[in-house]
């Protein structure tokens, strides 16, 4: 009977500690308990491919020895853990080392042949360790070297480092090696990754993370059952899980998907060897040998077909684009071969291209090229033969991958808004429809693909395809939204306040003090000044008086309001920050002693005596918004805010003339921000222009914009690290008070809109639950797609059974306050509650159709209801 063969690969880092080999004994056990039979393919120790590498450097400029004991170390220690002789088993290797290292210093290089000779002894130590322990497990193992299996195809074409160091084999089913080793009297065979003979027996390397491409090659010439890479991470994910930790792992993916994938820089799997698995359709596993228990990423001919869908970003950095002006030389016959002639002549594969009447740019990979300052020099000047070439970078490709991509376009277009701030310099589309690509500036990839994974995935749920979150799987939850939101506990007090007075916005104390609390906790900030757009309830107000906070307004109405609910505070808790107001709105603030932010330069010159002698916060436009929405961000190219930079010289002249003190800066990127590292960075902008232009300055405002989640059980902003980055910035500016506004996060979690069902359709299969009011009352759904959760207060714990849409009675389509939102048998008469309808909500309500919007209630932390103040009395005019 011909034995069903398993292959299975382990990384450095799976073969480095003695837990680990634990690991995999366990492993070969359970295989072999499932009738497998297991061939173990071995990296070298993690570090010693390095060290190898830089043996041969070092022996050539005599200084081997250091290096030397750098590689016997971890080998020995991992020997000792394992209770075996190391010195005695590695003995050969260690003194074949020297005396190859010796060789390289007298000869004073080092040729590919030997490179590769030396960087083969990684695999060869770690398996003859690795051999040794299993047996001593009481597992029968017998040591193979892969050399004997695995031999190149000759690549006549390719020059000798890549014959020797980046070689590739033949992989076709191989009867004699299967019967070979069907006779071989063992449990388990274990064998090298990432090296392989010539038809000469030398030994070559199948180029650096080539051991997933050794185990590929041997299971496809075992016609194995399966291919398992064991790695230290538990799968491929919708993006690098280390940088996005909401990264979902992929559960399935086809060969092309996950060849993609790898090829557009996910690192899990080397991208030659999918190739192996692909052409006898042999389904590949990708787990983690830390977590053996999770499930993994299958990649095989079987994955569930979902039609098109993305299916996970990558970004490559380190890419290099040339740009070739082609003026005059467009329609001249042969422009292109001559160029990539040039790239030929200079040993670089091009990876992406895009033309234009007047420009070609190519893109060259650093994993295809070795490509340092000189080469490129040398290039540059070759292509000045034919056209006007530069290069750009560094750069990093930004891929989506998965499956007929073009036919997304349309749903992709929301996503595609992140790139309004951003200069893209290529696109490409995939012929085979696979990816869609963008090169960017490298220092703006990380942020791009964060928010392309917010846009693509934020709202994703575990399904077949999609598993459970990185942060699901490793991260400590952090305790941002409490268990069980404020509503939960006050059902029953909500429910009566509905009765008397639905349609209506109830604010709960309790939450609005926590609030300020967890905002304390930022102990950077030296004043806060309530934006009170948010949400400017009297009682509302009141708790943030009380609690010392000033307050930041944008109009006339907002400072009367202010005024007449507070006539004794103090000017200095009053920012006034305006866009685009009248001379007058200046005057009175002016008149009033509270702080003025200025930020248009054309006010000075068109009313200087406005201004003169006047002290004056300045309001600059860092360059690039932040924000849930492109709504609601505040910065950059397609914003009317603040000042651009290039201005800060004229400001200066101006400020001049006028004796204009400008004591403070302000910038306020966006709002429903959760990346922590906005405020400092704002800071540091602002203070670079202060240090630059303006010494007078005492004061950084960073603006407000500080996110909450938009869900419960998702995690909001990490205010320590908000803090942290603040903090560090501090530190190295200390002459700077810090000055923060925050909105949302103070109010958003502590307001809720309740509402009665009218009425209940069905329609066309769709079912609709229709609300006493709409966007008419909250109008954040229909203009920025903004989400709030959505539960039927009368029925708070039964079960969701049906899918629904739940809207309001406005005449107009987007009169949506939730799509597709699971809600349990709802009855007309039913209270629904809309959470974190704190922000920017009653404050943004219309008279719409001459609906009355919401009233405002406010519960306060001990009383009773307050008496219903109806909102349109709570709005200065
Ligand atoms: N400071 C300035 C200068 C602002 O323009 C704003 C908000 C804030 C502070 C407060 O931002 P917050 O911390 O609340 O994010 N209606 C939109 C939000 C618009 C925000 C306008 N400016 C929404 O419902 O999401």
């Amino acid at each position: 009977m011909t034995p069903r063969w398993v292959v299975l690969k382990f990384g450095g880092t799976s073969v480095s500690t003695l837990t680990r080999w634990e690991t995999i004994a366990r492993i070969i056990q359970d295989r072999l308990a499932e009738g497998l039979r297991p061939v173990v393919v071995c990296s070298a120790l993690s570090g010693i491919s390095n060290a190898l590498e830089r043996l041969l450097r070092e022996a050539i400029a005599g200084r081997g020895a250091e290096v030397l004991a750098s590689i016997r170390q971890p080998h020995l220690a991992l020997g000792q853990a394992m209770a075996l002789d190391a010195e005695a088993l590695l003995q050969p290797y260690f003194e074949e080392l020297e005396r190859i290292a010796l060789g390289a210093s007298l000869l004073g290089e080092a040729t590919p042949r030997l490179q590769a000779r030396v960087m083969a002894m990684g695999e060869l130590m770690a398996t003859t360790l690795g051999a040794a322990y299993l047996n001593r497990m009481g597992l029968r193992t017998r040591w193979w070297d892969v050399r004997e299996l695995l031999e190149t195809v000759e690549e006549t074409h390719a020059n000798e480092a890549r014959r020797y160091l980046s070689a590739t084999c033949a992989y076709g089913p191989d009867p004699s090696l299967q019967e070979r080793m069907a006779a071989e009297p063992s449990d388990v065979i274990l064998t090298q990754g990432f090296i392989a003979r010539n038809r000469r027996g030398e030994t070559v390397l199948l180029g650096r993370g080539g051991s997933d491409t050794s185990a590929a090659y041997l299971a496809a010439k075992l016609q194995a059952q399966r291919l398992e890479i064991w790695t230290d991470v538990p799968g491929m994910f919708t993006a690098n899980p280390r940088q996005i930790p909401s990264a979902r792992l992929l559960r399935h993916l086809d060969y092309d998907e996950a060849q993609e994938l790898a090829t557009t820089g996910a690192k899990v799997l080397h991208p030659r060897c999918l190739e192996p698995v692909r052409a006898y359709r042999i389904p590949l596993h990708v787990k983690s040998t830390d977590h053996p228990e999770l499930e993994g990423t299958i990649v095989s001919a079987e994955a569930p077909d979902v039609g098109p869908r993305v299916k996970a970003i990558s970004c490559k950095t380190g890419i290099t684009l040339v740009s070739m002006d082609t003026v005059g030389m467009w329609q001249q016959v042969g422009f292109l071969a001559d160029v990539f002639a040039v790239f030929k002549r200079h040993g670089l594969s091009i990876d992406l291209v895009a033309t234009s009447e007047t420009n070609v740019t190519v893109s060259l990979d650093p994993q295809a090229n070795a490509l340092g300052p000189a080469q490129l020099e040398a290039l540059l000047e070759a292509l000045s033969a034919y056209c006007q070439a530069r290069a750009i970078g560094p750069c990093a490709v930004v891929s989506l991958v998965g499956r007929h991509i073009r036919a997304l376009l349309d749903e992709l277009a929301p996503a595609f808004e992140v790139f309004g701030e951003h200069r893209i310099y290529l696109i490409s589309q995939a012929a085979s429809d696979l990816n869609f690509s963008f090169v960017v500036d490298e220092d703006q990839a990380e942020r791009l693909v964060r928010r392309l994974h917010a846009e693509l995935f934020g709202r994703l749920e575990a399904d077949a395809l999609f598993g459970p979150t990185w942060r699901e799987l490793f991260a400590p939850k952090p305790p941002v939204t409490p268990a069980q939101p404020w509503w939960h506990r006050r059902q029953k007090e909500l429910l009566e306040v509905a009765r008397q007075h639905a349609p209506c916005y109830v604010y709960d104390e309790g939450t609005l003090s926590a609030q300020l609390e967890a905002l304390r906790t930022v102990r950077a900030i030296d004043r806060v000044f309530y934006a009170l757009k948010a949400n400017d309830h009297p009682e509302v107000l009141r708790v943030f008086y009380e609690a010392g906070l000033g307050f930041e307004c944008v109009s006339p109405g907002e400072l009367k309001h202010l005024r007449q609910l507070f006539p004794t505070l103090a000017p200095e808790r009053v920012l006034f920050t305006p866009n685009f107001a009248a001379a007058e709105e200046y005057q009175e603030a002016f008149a009033q002693g509270i702080f003025v932010t200025l930020d248009n330069l054309q006010a000075l010159e068109a009313w200087p005596e406005l201004f003169r002698g006047r002290s004056v916060l300045v309001r600059f436009d860092p360059g690039r918004g932040a924000g849930h929405h492109r709504y609601v961000r505040t910065a950059g190219a397609q914003s009317k805010f603040g000042i651009a930079p290039a201005d800060a010289e004229r400001l200066c002249t101006l400020a001049n003339q006028l004796q204009l003190h400008i004591i403070g800066l302000h910038a306020h990127v966006g709002s429903g921000i959760l990346q922590p590292e906005t405020w400092a960075e704002t800071a540091l902008f602002l203070a670079e222009l202060a240090e630059a232009y303006f010494p007078e300055v005492r004061y950084l405002d960073v603006g407000g914009g500080l996110g909450v989640a938009d869900r419960t059980g998702v995690p909001g902003l990490d205010l320590e690290a908000v803090e942290s980055h603040l903090e560090r910035f501090k530190a190295a500016h200390p002459r700077y008070e810090l000055w923060l506004e925050p909105g949302r996060f103070l109010v958003a979690d502590a307001g809720v809109l309740l509402a009665r069902v009218t009425q209940i359709k069905t329609k066309n299969g769709a079912r609709y639950i229709g609300l006493e009011t709409g966007m008419n009352s909250l109008i954040r759904p229909t203009l920025y797609g903004a989400y709030h959760e959505i539960v039927n207060l009368s029925r708070l714990d039964a079960p969701a059974t049906q899918t629904v849409d739940v809207v309001g009675p406005i005449c107009e389509t987007g009169d949506v306050l939730g799509y597709s939102r699971r809600l349990p048998d709802t009855q007309p008469g039913d209270v629904l509650l809309i959470a974190q309808a704190g922000a920017y909500g009653a404050v943004m309500q219309s008279h719409y159709n001459r609906r009355q919007p919401a009233r405002e209630i406010f519960l306060s932390a001990t009383a009773a209801p307050s008496t219903p103040t109806f909102t349109q009395t709570t709005v200065a005019s």
